[in-house]
């Protein structure tokens, strides 16, 4: 439920999220996910997941906001909400995580949530250690 400090102050962010999620195109799955991601500009993103009747060029919520932020300039982020009618809290992909170790350090809060008030906080290291970057292997 509900609960910290970290999720009580990002809790608009979780509306903002809420709000993406009635966009999401999604009529092969029926599963709507809603991102929203605050930029270190005080920028909200907001992303749906997006699908496609060939299946694989379908874009989650999540890249769907890290793609418009980074397409508008910006790539350090504070904070990324995401949300979808779950019963447990939703968690990201694994393409997904991996697009997220590209622009998120330990610093930034991921919030997972789901339409029924569970909210749970996270870090790009806790989902997913060890990542492959730039940084690791001087690329
Ligand atoms: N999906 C997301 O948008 N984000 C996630 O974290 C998990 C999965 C989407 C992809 C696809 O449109 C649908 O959910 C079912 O996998």
């Amino acid at each position: 439920m509900i609960s910290g400090g970290i999720v009580i102050e990002y809790r608009w962010l979780i509306e903002h999220a809420v709000k993406a999620l009635e966009h999401a195109y999604a009529p092969y799955s029926n599963f709507k996910v809603g991102a929203a991601l605050l930029g270190s500009s005080g920028k909200v993103y907001l992303g749906c997941n997006i699908e496609n009747a060939a299946y694989s060029p379908t874009n989650c919520a999540e890249r769907t906001a890290v793609f418009k932020a980074v397409s508008e300039g910006e790539t350090s982020f504070k904070a990324l909400a995401v949300v979808a009618d779950t019963t447990a809290v939703i968690t990201p992909c694994g393409v997904c995580r991996q697009v997220l170790a590209e622009f998120f350090d330990d610093q930034a809060v991921i919030i997972l949530a789901n339409l029924h008030g569970h909210v749970e906080e996270t870090t790009i290291t806790k989902l997913l250690p060890g990542a492959f970057t730039g940084d690791r292997y001087g690329l």
